[in-house]
């Protein structure tokens, strides 16, 4: 059984899209590093959010470490967007906080490079304020940095001061200069808190850890959150960057099984992985290298793991002491 969502974008789709290699590409200072992408294209797997049916390539990038200042910092940053805008992935997830605060910055710098802000879905996340005007001010502070007068999304970060934020967020959703409104957690201990707000605030959507190695959300959270038609995001697809699934795997080979769900590397298996389960709308994962990103778009395309695969995926890193 394949879990994915049966509409994807066709190869015609893609056409129409100008994302096939050569259409309409807008290519920001210096050389591709990584050439066309034309073959990841052809089956990029979509979902919608909830809310609204507006659909979401599966597979989009975390930016927790786009602190880049230099050119030859931002160099692989901007390829990686690049290469994000000629495929048809979209979803860019940043925050406030992510880069030591330069994230939303060299977003901003590298979208208006390319030219991309409309090929994109930019989700940022307001860190906690004590009032209202501090709280429009990080609010501001996040458009400034990223260029932008409207994002897709808005979430807030941590749940931290959801009774000031939230019913800001409303009226800047009301006025349109935020799309989606949210929030995030990374702690399961947050998960009741998550819950109440996810039953209780009509929330878009929310952002959580999910990964075959910290399943948590699977117990509760996600059935919830499809229930409520509540838009999922995954963080943290690999269990993060120290400890995470890379570490437990080492050179160890794919397993055979992989082949039938189209995985090629230990990335795309843990991808599909955490795309697999129903509720979760796309995956985030986090790099800074565009060979790194160039695999994990890979995950958007071949089949989804079934519940038996799923299991047998689980089993493999519970083996290694996940
Ligand atoms: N809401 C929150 O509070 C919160 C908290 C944490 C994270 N997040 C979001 O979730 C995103 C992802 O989380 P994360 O970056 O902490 O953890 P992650 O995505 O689970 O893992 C990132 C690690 O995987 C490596 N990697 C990425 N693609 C790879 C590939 N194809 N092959 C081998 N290694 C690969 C990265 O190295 P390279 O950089 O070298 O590719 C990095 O070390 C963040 O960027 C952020 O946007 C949100």
């Amino acid at each position: 059984m394949n879990l994915a969502d049966p509409q994807r974008t066709t190869r015609r789709d893609a056409i129409k899209l100008g994302l096939l290699a050569g259409a309409g590409l807008a290519v920001g200072r210096g050389a591709p590093l990584f050439g066309e992408v034309a073959t990841l294209t052809q089956e990029f797997m979509t979902r919608p959010i909830p809310g609204t049916g507006e659909r979401l390539p599966i597979v989009g990038v975390g930016t927790n470490q786009w602190g880049a200042r230099s050119e030859e910092e931002i160099a692989p940053l901007r390829e990686i967007v690049r290469l994000m805008k000629e495929s048809g992935a979209r979803f860019i997830d940043t925050a406030r906080i992510y880069g030591r605060g330069r994230a939303e910055e060299v977003i901003g710098q590298i979208l208006r490079e390319l030219d991309a802000r409309d090929d994109v879905f930019i989700a940022t996340k307001v860190p906690t304020a004590d009032n209202r005007e501090e709280a429009v001010a990080s609010l501001e502070a996040c458009m400034t940095a990223l260029r932008v007068e409207r994002v897709s999304a808005m979430r807030v970060h941590f749940l931290d001061g959801v009774e000031i934020l939230l019913p800001i967020l409303r009226e800047w959703k009301e006025a349109g200069r935020i799309r989606y409104l949210g929030v995030t957690t990374m702690s399961a201990e947050q998960y009741p808190e998550l819950e109440r707000l996810i039953r209780e605030e009509n929330l878009d959507m929310i952002e959580i850890d999910y990964s075959v190695l910290d399943r948590a959300a699977a117990e509760r959270i996600l059935p919830l959150a499809a229930d409520h038609g509540v838009a999922v995001v995954v963080a943290r697809p690999f269990a993060g960057r120290r400890g995470g699934v890379f570490s437990l795997v080492g050179d160890r080979p794919l397993p055979d099984f992989a082949g039938e769900i189209g995985a090629t590397s230990w990335a795309q298996l843990c991808l599909k992985y955490g795309l697999s389960h129903p509720a979760v709308t796309v995956v985030i994962p986090g790099t800074d290298d565009p060979e790194h990103m160039v695999d994990n778009m890979g995950a958007g395309r071949g089949d989804l793991p079934d519940a038996d695969l799923r299991r047998r995926i689980e089993q493999i890193f519970d083996e290694l002491g996940g």
